[in-house]
């Protein structure tokens, strides 16, 4: 029988990490958790309760009385807010647009961590972020780094959102892009970075299946060890 390992996926706004992690997760059996919703489901709350996002304070005593939860469904993974749903709405370019701000601040991260490290204290574990193999998991048996063009992450983010009937140009999916891009690698904690040991997988010629296939096969080597 196969041990189950921790697989951590890091890389840059829509490079595509959590639908590949997701189905990593469901061919191996593991759990998958995606830490940008959770973020996403803070800044989701904070927006709707009129909360100082700049506030590190603020945000994090909104954290301490949130309950995030992530469920594993057919369609992927549901989020509950304090027990609603909230899968879509934070998906908003509203919440999009503010995350990076909220997602800065130390003692939120600080929280963020704690939590998703609870959450992976599990035998197989699959986590996507922007600090999972540098700071939540810096153990985790398989570190990926996924990249893509931004063009490309642009151009597939927009086919997604094509599909759930919103309609925005590719030109500015990409400013938004980078600039996610740019927030999250220049903030002070914990900043989006390739871990030493992480395997970088660009995927800008690659399917969704050559991806996953490629990455299933490093995990099966580490689970041999
Ligand atoms: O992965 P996703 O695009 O949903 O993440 C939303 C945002 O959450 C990122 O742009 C980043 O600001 C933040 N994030 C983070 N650390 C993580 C995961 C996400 O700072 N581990």
């Amino acid at each position: 029988m196969s041990k189950g390992i921790k697989i951590a996926i890091d890389g840059p706004a829509a490079a595509g990490k959590s639908t590949i992690a997701k189905r990593i997760a469901e061919k191996l059996d593991f759990t998958y958790i995606d830490t940008g919703a959770m973020y996403r489901a803070l800044t989701h709350k904070a927006l709707i309760n009129d909360i100082n996002i700049t506030s590190d304070h603020e945000l994090t005593s909104l954290l301490q009385q949130t309950d995030i939860r992530l469920q594993p469904s057919l369609n992927g993974q549901i989020v509950f807010i304090d027990g609603k749903d909230c899968t879509d709405v934070i998906r908003s370019q509203q919440v999009t647009s503010n995350v990076s701000e909220v997602s800065a601040h130390e003692n939120v991260r600080h929280l963020m961590v704690d939590k998703q490290r609870k959450l992976a204290d599990t035998t197989g574990v699959v986590m996507d972020g922007r600090d999972i193999g540098t700071a939540v998991l810096p153990d985790a048996e398989l570190k990926v780094f996924m990249t893509a063009s931004v063009e490309e992450r642009a151009l597939r983010r927009h086919q997604e959102d094509q599909k759930r009937g919103i309609h925005t140009p590719i030109e500015q999916l990409k400013a938004q892009i980078a600039e996610r891009d740019r927030a999250d690698s220049e903030r002070k904690v914990s900043p989006l970075k390739k871990a030493e040991d992480a395997i970088i997988i660009d995927t800008t010629s690659m399917t969704i299946e050559e991806v996953i296939d490629e990455i299933i096969g490093l995990a099966e080597m580490r689970m041999k060890r």
